[in-house]
């Protein structure tokens, strides 16, 4: 299998009854899920896109993918949230580990850098320096068209882009990514005639890798969209049974929920491979965005081993035991490393010469595991067998439709997040925004109390 669940290692924690008796609760949840029976069920698009996607568009994000490697240097991706986390994540997890740093030859595709993705000014002047005189385009992502963060940076990179261009030529070179219909960017898109994709209606932010919102910038990177989109069509095709004894990420799913109930509350992510780390922030906001609501929901955090065994390592061997940990395990690198031989063994490493790096790290893995289920901490594991995208798009989908059928377990719409307006609401009236005045004024009222 491309992907695959390991709950071996739960025994201590989960007696053998538990998982087939949360099937009648798995069956509901899949009901939910697929009839659209559950709340939220306006966005669930995300479960056949595999399948159903637009091809028109698919070919057009292609062609738009070749004009920018054929016209820039760098491409400047423009969003925040679930319009910036997936073709993140996609492109760390696709490409060199040096990719930022590689030769433009090397590359054979123009570097994708991320903007809008916060307020600091320091980071947006250090962009404008790296893209000095070269040559660049802008795909800006928005399904709101109005979220502050990327309408700022988008300001100031189609300004720098009409300053080198000219408004015509720069008019060629900016690709917006938004809804069908509604909204700011939309409408200023059309006015330029600037090329446009689409945010379907029934796909929500953190669900919409699989769309333009990351296909774009995957593609430009160079990487294979075609070989995505099979992958996670392969995992559509898997996870429909709701079976617990042959659906995996419904396992997933079960199991998490019955560590939630027995005081499990924060999952930790984990990797053994650096350029794995954005994928756990992806992961983070799929899951914290979809589950965390009512009062109640599995805390998303992240680790990056064996990085981090050296700094939480100690806690998660010996602090609170609210954790419980789901390591994402790369069983073949794309490139292994001998150890190599040396004349003296003042190291100590004598022991490891002539064996393979990525056994080492497989032994970490395995002697970490035991180590924090001896600590009280539960471990599952989703196996990947390589790092390319056909796997890429499988385990994305797998962990989309786990946290779907996760959030239905818990009681709550997976597909809705209406905490993430409450201090967008503040920041507008601090900052003055025309109708949020009496908010400014009651909260510079409060701060001066
Ligand atoms: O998942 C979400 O809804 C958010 O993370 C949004 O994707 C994020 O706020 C960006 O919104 P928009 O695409 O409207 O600019």
């Amino acid at each position: 299998a491309h992907v695959s669940f390991d709950s071996s290692a739960l025994k201590q924690f989960v007696h053998d009854n538990e998982l087939g008796e949360m099937q009648a609760m798995v069956n509901a949840a899949d009901q939910q899920l697929r009839q659209g029976t559950g709340a939220g069920a306006d966005f669930r698009d995300w479960l056949h896109l595999p399948t159903d996607y637009d091809k028109e568009e698919f070919a057009r994000i292609k062609a738009a993918a070749k004009k920018i490697q054929s016209d820039s240097e760098v491409l400047v991706v423009i969003g925040i949230g679930g319009s910036y986390l997936g073709a993140r994540m996609a492109i760390d997890f696709l490409h060199n580990s040096f990719y930022q740093a590689q030769a433009p030859a090397a590359r054979k595709a123009p570097l994708v850098v991320f903007a809008g993705n916060s307020l600091s000014s320091s980071y947006v002047h250090d962009l404008i320096e790296l893209i000095g005189d070269k040559d660049f385009s802008i795909n800006v992502i928005s399904k709101s068209g109005t979220t502050t963060e990327p309408s700022i940076a988008f300001r100031i990179f189609k300004e720098l882009l009409v300053n080198k261009y000219g408004e015509e030529e720069a008019n060629h070179r900016i690709y917006a990514t938004t809804d069908r219909q509604r909204g700011a960017l939309k409408t200023e898109a059309d006015a330029a005639g600037w090329e446009t994709f689409v945010i379907p209606d029934g796909v929500g932010g953190r669900y919409s890798v699989l769309t333009a919102v990351g296909l774009l910038p995957i593609a430009a990177s160079g990487a294979d969209i075609d070989q995505l989109m099979a992958g996670a069509k392969a995992a559509e095709d898997t996870y429909v049974d709701p079976d617990l004894t042959k659906n995996e990420a419904y396992q997933y799913a079960a199991y998490r929920n019955i560590l939630y109930r027995k005081g499990f509350t924060t999952e930790l992510l984990e990797n053994y491979e650096p350029n794995m780390t954005m994928f756990a922030e992806w992961w983070k906001q799929l899951a914290g965005e979809s589950e965390g609501k009512d009062q109640k929901g599995i805390y998303p955090s992240s680790a990056n081993f064996t990085t981090d065994l050296h700094s939480l390592g100690q806690y998660i061997q010996e602090g609170l035991r609210n954790l419980m940990e789901t390591v994402v395990k790369l069983d073949t690198p794309n490139h292994d490393q001998v150890i190599p031989a040396a004349e003296s063994n003042l190291d100590g490493l004598a022991y490891l010469e002539g064996k393979n790096m990525d056994w080492v790290n497989t032994k970490a893995y395995e002697a970490v595991v035991a180590a924090h289920v001896a600590g009280g901490v539960p471990v599952m594991t989703v196996h990947i067998d390589k790092e390319d995208a056909f796997t890429l798009g499988y385990l994305i989908y797998f962990f989309e439709v786990a946290i779907a059928i996760s959030g239905y377990l818990n009681g709550i719409n997976p597909f809705n997040q209406p905490g993430v307006e409450a201090y967008k609401t503040n920041m507008f009236g601090l900052l003055g925004k025309p109708g949020y005045e009496e908010v400014g004024a009651k909260l510079r009222q409060e701060m001066a109390d």
